[in-house]
C-alpha cells in the first residue's frame, strides 16, 4: 500500500495526540508531535533566560539562537521521548510552567518557520501520522487524510488535569482549564498559521466518546481514506 500522510490537528488538550499516536502503532506508521517541539523550544527559551517576568519573550535573542536548538524523538520502550539538544525532556515539556509560555512562543514567524522545515523532513517519506495545529493547513495542506479534533474547554481540562495529577504534577482543575482557555485564545488569533479547520478536514468533536470509541472512529476513517486511495490509482 502506498503511505499518505494524515494531519490531525485541534484544540489543546483534546486528546489528538493519544489518537494519532495509537493509530500509527496499529498502521506502522511514524508519530511526530510537534506541539513537543514548540515545547521544547519554549524549555530551551525558560532554560535561558529568554522569558521575562511578565511572561513575554525576548525574542531577537531566541531566533539569533535557533539554529543552537535541536529538537528530535526516539523510540524505545517507554514510548516516544523528546530530545533537546540530545537531552530527554519528555517529562519537563509537558508541566504547566512549560504550557503557559508555549503559546507565545509558539506564534513567533521564525520559530514557526524553523520548525516546520523540520516537520516537513520528518513527512518527506510519508507514512506519517503528525499532530498538531497547522499540520493541514500549513505543514501538509496536500495530507491524504486530515482529522480536526476538538471538545468543550471544560472536558478538555478535566482530561488534562487528571493526566498532570496522575502523573503527581500539583495544580488545581481551575489553573487548568484558565491555562487551556488562554492557549486557545493565543493559538487561534496569532498572526502566523491560526489554529484553524482546514476546509478539507473532517471534524471530529469527541466531548462523549471514549478513549476507545475515538481511536476506533480515526481507524474506520484511515481504512475509508485508504481504501478510497488505492482504488484512486
Ligand atoms: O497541550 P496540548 O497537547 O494540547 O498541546 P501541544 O500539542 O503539546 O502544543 C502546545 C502548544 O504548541 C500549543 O498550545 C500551540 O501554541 C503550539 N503548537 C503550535 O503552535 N503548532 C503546532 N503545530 C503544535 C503546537
Amino acid at each position: 500500500m502506498t503511505p499518505i500522510i494524515i494531519a490531525v490537528d485541534g484544540y489543546s488538550s483534546s486528546g489528538k495526540s493519544s489518537m494519532a499516536k495509537r493509530l500509527a502503532r496499529e498502521i506502522g506508521y511514524r508519530y511526530v508531535d510537534s506541539g513537543a517541539m514548540y515545547r521544547a523550544v519554549t524549555l530551551w527559551a525558560m532554560r535561558n533566560g529568554l522569558v521575562r517576568p511578565d511572561g513575554s519573550i525576548k525574542e531577537d535573542t531566541l531566533i539569533a539562537s535557533l539554529p543552537e536548538i535541536h529538537i528530535d524523538f526516539k523510540v524505545d520502550s517507554n514510548g516516544q521521548s523528546t530530545l533537546l539538544n540530545g537531552e530527554n525532556v519528555e517529562h519537563e515539556i509537558r508541566t504547566l510552567e512549560v504550557s503557559s509560555h508555549v503559546s507565545p512562543v509558539a506564534a513567533i514567524p521564525a520559530v514557526r518557520h524553523s520548525l516546520v522545515l523540520k516537520q516537513q523532513e520528518f513527512g518527506n517519506k510519508k507514512g506519517i501520522v503528525m499532530d498538531g495545529r497547522d499540520i493541514g493547513t500549513t505543514v501538509f495542506p496536500d495530507a491524504e487524510m486530515k482529522v480536526f479534533v476538538t471538545a468543550s474547554p471544560e472536558t478538555r481540562a478535566e482530561r488534562r488535569y487528571k493526566e498532570l495529577t496522575d502523573k503527581g504534577i500539583d495544580t488545581t482543575f481551575d489553573e487548568v482549564l484558565s491555562n487551556v482557555n488562554e492557549r486557545d485564545r493565543i493559538d487561534e488569533t496569532r498572526a502566523e498559521s491560526p489554529l484553524r479547520r482546514a476546509d478539507d478536514a473532517i471534524l471530529l468533536d469527541n466531548s462523549n466518546m471514549t478513549v476507545e470509541q475515538q481511536s476506533q472512529w480515526l481507524k474506520d476513517l484511515y481504512n475509508q481514506i485508504i481504501s478510497r486511495h488505492e482504488n484512486s490509482k
